[in-house]
């Protein structure tokens, strides 16, 4: 039996979707079954990738939904509006879609799958997370028996290159950037990605599925790579760690009505040079999964770029399309692989937070600062796990240790043990005010 598919969007992951369905070779014989009838793009003329006869190339992404010949719709425009609508169009059609689309999920989310079990249809989004990693259904189905505890992750492909190869060969923020974007690895707008709100999007749904209730998106608290100083990749490296944009949901507890208390965000993140997610370079994701009783569980592979997220896209397609051909009546919708919310979450407030820190402080370079500095820790039961002096002018580690005075100003980087943020705040506060301090010129996660 053909099953007939309908594209919304042929761009890098459209293309790479095209390109898999026109080369069955080899593959799951399933994917044979597969017809490409309709495609929706905005400019007929732009050369494409991949061969398709004219005549299926649309500017009209409703008449992709509508034509009876698809009996899939698959999502791959981006953007929230005309996608959102064009989901919850197929969907009221009786149509399954296929997403990898993030944006849109993180925030209708509810609305979509309310959509869907209503009308009793598939939307997949494995391609919304970790690119080509399987990720979604794994939370949904394979650790479903576990007690999430967090879930942590490179999250964003275009980052994590920015990153590493700025690390690895002291490459140009904008120059690598610019990579990201001809590889069709960063979003249309890539300001999504460098300051953390794809990564925000994609936290928001595994959240949602590690903990069986929506997040909301528009609470998370989002930082990403644009202000990112290099002085502290280099001093962190010094120190043992690297810095990567980590997106983390940690179980906090749960509400007398059983609401689950949750601390999401995404943020530049101090990671020991020995932690599973430090050793993830290039255009790689990994998501780090800790339940109970699985212990801790790592999804690593190509977290963007059309190959691995077309490989998600049309796994997607295959599933819906396995039903189908056993017959299965999709009236009667697996839970599992439609995905079902069981409670209530919320995100705590950030001052309740405990984490560590790496903060670096701007300072003249006077006797007894480094003292000074401890003490305002000290009143709020702060406690340090290092305290290190780098000359300002240059950024080299002038060794660990007490304030050796150099002259002129220094750079003073401290990293904490775990604290909460509340007390860590109030003790950022009493050594802003000192008169030695001239400001508080970074300040990041640790784990
Ligand atoms: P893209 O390269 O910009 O492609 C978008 C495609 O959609 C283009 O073909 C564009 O047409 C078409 N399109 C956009 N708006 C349209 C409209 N109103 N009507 C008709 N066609 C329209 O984007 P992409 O990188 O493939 O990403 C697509 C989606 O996948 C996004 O949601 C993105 O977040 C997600 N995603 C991307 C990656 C990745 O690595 N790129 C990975 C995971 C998920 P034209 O070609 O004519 O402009
Ligand atoms: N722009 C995204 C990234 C694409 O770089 O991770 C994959 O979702």
């Amino acid at each position: 039996m053909t099953i007939g598919i309908g594209l919304l969007g042929l761009g890098t992951v459209g293309a790479g979707v095209a390109g898999i369905l026109a080369t069955p070779e080899g593959r799951h014989p399933l994917v044979g079954d597969l017809a490409l009838r309709r495609v929706a793009v905005r400019d007929l003329q732009r050369p494409r990738p991949v061969d398709l006869p004219a005549a299926i190339l649309t500017t009209d992404p409703e008449a992709v939904v509508d034509d009876p010949a698809v009996d899939i719709v698959v999502e791959v425009m981006g953007g929230l509006e005309p996608a959102r609508s064009l989901i919850l169009r197929a969907i009221a059609a009786g149509k399954p879609v296929v997403t990898a689309n993030k944006a849109v999920i993180a925030r209708y989310g509810e609305e979509i799958a309310a959509a869907a079990a209503e009308q009793g249809v598939y939307v997949l989004i494995e391609a919304a997370v970790g690119g080509g990693i399987p990720i979604i259904e794994p939370l949904k189905q394979s650790l479903g028996g576990n007690r999430i505890q967090r879930v942590s992750g490179i999250i964003n492909g275009t980052t994590n290159y920015i990153l590493s190869r700025m690390a690895d060969e002291g490459a140009a923020y904008g120059d690598v950037l610019a990579d990201a974007q001809r590889l069709g690895y960063a979003e249309a707008d890539p300001a999504a990605d460098v300051q953390g709100g794809d990564a925000a999007d994609k936290i928001a749904i595994l959240a949602g599925l590690a903990y069986g209730g929506s997040v909301q998106r528009s609470a998370i608290p989002a930082e990403g790579i644009d202000r990112l100083d290099s002085r502290d990749v280099s001093y962190a490296a010094q120190l043992g760690f690297v810095v990567k944009l980590v997106a983390a949901a940690q179980f906090l507890g749960t509400d007398a009505d059983g609401t689950v208390q949750l601390d999401v965000r995404v943020s530049p993140t101090l990671l020991p040079k020995e932690h599973p997610l430090a050793g993830v370079h290039g255009v790689n994701n990994a998501i780090l999964v800790e339940g109970d009783p699985v212990g801790r569980v790592m999804f690593y592979g190509p977290g963007a770029g059309a190959g691995p997220t077309a490989s998600a896209v049309v796994a997607d397609i295959l599933n819906i399309a396995g039903i189908r051909q056993v017959g299965g009546s999709e009236a009667g919708l697996d839970p599992l692989l439609a995905a079902s919310r069981w409670r209530q979450c919320r995100l705590v407030d950030p001052g309740l937070t405990q984490h560590r820190n790496y903060v670096r402080l701007r300072t003249s370079d006077e006797p007894g600062v480094i003292g000074r500095i401890g003490t305002c820790f000290g009143d709020q039961q702060v406690s340090i796990q290092s305290i290190v002096q780098f000359e300002a002018k240059g950024g080299a580690a002038a060794g660990a240790g007490a304030g050796a005075a150099t002259g002129g100003a220094a750079e003073i980087v401290v990293i904490t043990h775990e604290v909460g943020e509340a007390r860590f705040r109030a003790a950022l506060a009493a050594i802003e005010a000192l008169p030695e301090v001239v400001s508080v010129a970074a300040c990041l996660r640790t784990m």
